[in-house]
């Protein structure tokens, strides 16, 4: 196990994604440390293929490091998974037998100050997790208009004090720029109601807000629905998906997509998705006691099933 992250729901992971008894090819969309793709590897290898994606540069060195003895059975690409289709066509594979999205960003990534993601480490605004990119957290606090930041508080974030803490902001950084993940948290505790900024927090009132902007910096939500649906269109007939969600918004997505794909599979397509998961595996208070990130984790798992085309020729 590395200390970059620990894998979430590793055993139940195995069980769903690896269809096969021996070889096949594998896609992991969000490397990381490169944990769940070390598990697979082991069950696969030598015969089997593995490929991992990630946005983060940073993921794919340590992953490389984790893989270290498998790396002639895996192709690492550093790309944003919403080129899921392009990848593979580049990489001139066409026949998937499971690929797994475990997403959100990494305990790495959460850790290191300088990434500033976290409202626990003072640090700057960044939490870019592709390092490329030139719009940032900070970019983002002190350019978003009060309205935009307000919708994105409560789209993402589902953030009650939208209003105030949006007001708030936009008095703060005429007076001073927000550059400090430090900054932006006192600041979401300022612009509490009174009764609320004494007492006792169940979570860090920040969460919400830092949540909401992540999402908007990576454009988390906007990816995921399309990258779900090619995801789907590359797998091979009985290939597994995988996907571990850990709040709401991306679970309700992950949710939807699998639904649609299953209702239509015989008007639109000549495939769709038997869901295998009928309500989400969750992680057992063992796990969650060894690894506390694991408490909010849902994972959803459907099959993918093609439809013969010439089934009306045969008529
Ligand atoms: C929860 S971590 C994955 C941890 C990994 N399963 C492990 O065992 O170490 C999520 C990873 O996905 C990457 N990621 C998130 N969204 C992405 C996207 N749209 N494209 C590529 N990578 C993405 C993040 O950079 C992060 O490294």
């Amino acid at each position: 196990m590395n200390s970059f992250h620990i894998p979430v729901l590793l055993k139940e992971v195995l069980h769903y994604l690896i269809s096969k008894k021996g070889g096949g090819v594998y896609i992991d969309c969000t490397l990381g440390g490169g944990g769940h793709s070390k598990a697979i590897l082991k069950r696969i290898y030598p015969d089997g293929l593995l490929i991992g994606i990630d946005q983060d540069i940073e993921a794919i060195k340590t992953a490389r490091k984790e893989l270290n003895n498998y790396l002639d059975r895996a192709i690492l690409v550093k790309e944003n998974f919403k080129n899921l289709e392009e990848i593979i066509s580049d990489l001139k594979v066409n026949a998937v037998s499971g690929i797994l999205f475990d997403l959100g960003v990494s305990s790495h990534q959460l850790r290191e100050r300088e990434r500033g993601f976290s409202f626990r480490e003072d640090g700057h605004l960044d939490m870019r997790m592709d390092l490329t990119q030139k719009f940032n957290a900070s970019t983002l606090i002190n350019n978003y208009t009060e309205e935009e930041l307000i919708r994105i508080f409560e789209k993402y974030g589902e953030e009650r004090f939208s209003k105030r803490i949006a007001r708030l902001i936009v008095l703060e950084r005429q007076r001073n720029p927000i550059n400090t993940t430090k900054q932006l948290a006192d600041l979401v505790i300022r612009a509490l109601p009174k009764a609320k900024k004494r007492g006792r927090w169940r979570i860090h009132p920040a969460t919400r807000v830092f949540q909401a902007i992540r999402i908007e910096v990576n454009q988390e939500l906007d990816v995921l629905e399309k990258s779900l649906n090619q995801a789907i269109k590359v797998l091979e007939d009985k290939g597994r998906i995988c996907v571990i969600s850990y709040h709401s918004l991306e679970d309700r997505i992950v949710k939807n997509v699998f639904k649609k794909a299953e209702k239509e599979k015989i008007a639109q397509q000549n495939y769709g998705l038997k869901i295998i998961t009928k309500k989400p595996i969750r992680a057992s208070q063992e796990e969650i006691k060894r690894n506390p990130g694991a408490r909010s984790a849902k994972l959803r798992v459907a099959e993918k099933v093609e439809i013969l085309k010439n089934s009306n020729a045969k008529r």
